[in-house]
């Protein structure tokens, strides 16, 4: 199939672009590049690099594609805070403007990246699934609810767009982020010999690979449209939900059993614990093949063998710091 992959240089699409790769399909990158040379060592070229930004879309980028994997976006909730409008702007505005392009070009089939963030703050001992009540306690949250409806208004029986809504990524990509939670910790455990908490670490958080990302959009690629597109999914698996002392308690055991620091509870009210039945209904053939302790005894191996680690404190790997530092540019 040819794709077209829009963030396809971020943290996400880096790994998503040579994961489709390898399962034949050929990539065509769409990607503003704001942390193109964030990387850590030179990750795999798509077969065509288109950039360009979502918000001024020109449809002649879909000429001779297939489907639509769209991750551009502000990814971050501290970043969405930055500039709300914005947010907004790029992850509603750029997303209903590739939707419509992809709809008057005859692509049907369009894969978005939503996420379980729209949830916002539930009871952890409910697993919420899609039918529960959104709360998004963020704007980067609300642009993902807001994204969902402007796709659902323009479904119909010929474009049928499919929305994963991620649980929270982690794992090694060549542009590394460090403002994941597993991430992040993994990193100060080994620059620094502490796990250190921004909480107390009761709130829950579902987590997902970033390469099982990619595995649930091989999935939606092949999805049999008329009874599956046109609908929204939660992404990951339920053995994944992890409240985030348990997430310490693992980063810190696989760390050489390094101490492990808390606050009293924060600013960060998020917490949700998600149900996953739906995508395991419908894609029967999507099962994620990484644990939280597989995936940081990964990470940490390829920080060590790159002789990287002690980047816990470079803007590179913080999506608000970066853009922070390409706005007063
Ligand atoms: N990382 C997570 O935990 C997570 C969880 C759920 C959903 N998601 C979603 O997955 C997608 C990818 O996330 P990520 O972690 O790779 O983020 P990222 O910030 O690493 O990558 C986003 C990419 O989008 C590009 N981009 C930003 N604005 C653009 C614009 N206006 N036009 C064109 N390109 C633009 C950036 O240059 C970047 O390469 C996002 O939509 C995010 O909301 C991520």
């Amino acid at each position: 199939m040819n794709v077209l992959l829009t963030g396809n240089l971020g943290y996400v699409g880096t790994v998503m672009s040579a994961y489709l790769q390898t399962k034949g399909h050929r990539v065509r990158g769409f990607d503003r590049g704001y942390f193109n040379e964030c990387a850590l060592e030179h990750p795999v070229p798509a077969d065509e690099q288109v950039e360009g930004d979502v918000r001024s879309f020109d449809a002649a980028a879909l000429l001779g594609i297939d489907a639509i994997v769209h991750l551009a976006g502000l990814s971050n909730d501290p970043l969405g805070e930055l500039d709300p409008q914005l947010t907004h702007d790029v992850n509603v505005g750029g997303t209903g403007r590739l939707a419509r392009a992809a709809k008057a070009a005859g692509i049907g089939r369009f894969v978005f990246a939503s996420s379980c963030s729209m949830y916002g703050l539930a009871d952890g001992t409910v697993a919420l699934d899609e039918t529960c009540p959104q709360n998004p306690l963020t704007a980067y949250a609300l642009s993902k609810v807001e994204a969902e409806a402007a796709l659902r208004e323009l479904t119909d029986e010929r474009f049928r767009p499919i929305s994963l809504r991620f649980a929270t990524a982690y794992g090694y990509s060549a542009r590394l982020r460090l403002d994941l939670v597993v991430n992040n910790l993994v990193a100060s455990a080994l620059a620094r010999d502490v796990v250190a908490l921004e909480s107390d670490g009761s709130p829950w958080r579902p987590l997902i690979h970033v390469e099982d990302m990619a595995r649930a959009v091989e999935c939606a690629l092949e999805a049999d449209l008329g009874r599956l597109g046109g609908d929204a999914y939660n992404a990951g698996t339920e053995s994944e939900n992890y409240q985030i002392i348990a997430i310490a308690r693992e980063v810190a055991a696989r760390c050489g059993g390094v101490p492990i620091t808390a606050k009293p509870p924060g600013g960060d009210h998020r917490s949700y614990n998600v149900a996953f039945g739906k995508i395991r209904a419908a894609f029967p053939s999507f099962r994620p093949v990484w644990t939280l302790g597989t995936g940081i005894d990964d990470l940490i191996a390829r920080l060590r063998a790159l002789g990287r680690t002690a980047i816990v404190d470079d803007d590179a790997y913080y999506r608000l710091r970066k853009i922070r530092a390409l706005a007063a540019l």
